[in-house]
């Protein structure tokens, strides 16, 4: 049984003040249920992070890193920094940066390398557009990217990851991909991972959804057979909707 996993994505939210309180909040009401819950806040706000979820159960994510360990990259953040912080977890290969800031399947799979070398979990996010679903290539693009970023990794490294499947129309759009939309997509992927490496690693890897995830969601998400958990923006920035998604997540 891979365990159920909520994965807040603050994206580029919030004061510190606010971060902090945030992150209390959900350590102090996160329910004791097996659901592994993961914040990840902007990189100048993990420190302060950190010293509020010390102690809690409740795990810290970065929302990206640098694949090299240091050096001449103005404006990036290198693992080993993360890792002072206790930072487990790095979003990698989300659709805003591949959209904004021009980031490669090859480049993904760099860091991927990288964060796996440095015993960080990557959570590798992945997803087609609306104008690629309509024109049937959803397949093609997810499975085209998730070997593009498990590229040259052995199955127990790959055992290491997590993958997101967000579709881009449903990233901050209020509009959800159905359950079994989501599902088949899911299903796909783990057909996807059970070819590049065996059963035994495909059924390990947990696969969250995401797009648009809230509390009155996810329980029909969560209950499909390979939707193993969310990784939620908007619905991630308030203690009391992160915490219901953390509630839901068991129950199904
Ligand atoms: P959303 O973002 O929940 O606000 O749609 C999800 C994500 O981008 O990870």
């Amino acid at each position: 049984m891979r365990t159920p996993i909520v994965a807040g994505n603050w994206k580029m939210n919030l004061a510190v003040d606010e971060a902090v309180s945030l992150a209390r909040g959900i350590a102090e009401g996160a329910p004791e249920n097996g659901v592994k819950l993961i914040v990840s806040p902007v990189s100048v706000h993990l420190s302060a992070v950190s010293e509020a979820l010390a102690a809690s159960p409740v795990l810290l994510g970065a929302q990206n890193m640098h694949w090299a360990t240091s050096g001449a990259y103005t404006g990036e953040v290198a693992g080993p920094m993360l890792r002072e912080l206790a930072v487990r977890y790095v979003i990698l290969g989300h659709s805003e940066r591949r959209q904004h800031f021009g980031e490669s399947d090859e480049g993904v799979n760099r860091k991927v390398h990288s964060a796996l070398a440095q015993d960080f979990h990557p959570i590798i996010c992945l997803g087609e557009t609306l104008d690629e679903r309509e024109a049937g290539n959803t397949e093609t693009k997810v499975e085209c990217q998730l070997r593009a970023a498990m590229s040259g990794l052995s199955a127990e490294q790959a055992q290491q990851t997590i993958v997101a499947y967000e579709p881009i129309w449903a990233i901050g759009t209020g509009k959800t991909a159905s359950p079994q939309q989501a599902q088949e997509v899911h299903a796909f992927l783990r057909d996807v991972l059970r070819d590049r490496f065996d059963d035994n690693t495909a059924n390990e890897i947990p696969i969250l959804y995401g797009g648009s995830v809230k509390p009155r969601n996810f329980d029909a998400l969560i209950a499909q057979k390979d939707i193993d958990g969310g990784l939620v923006g908007g619905a991630s920035l308030k203690a009391e909707s992160f915490l219901e998604l953390a509630r839901i997540g068991r129950s199904a």
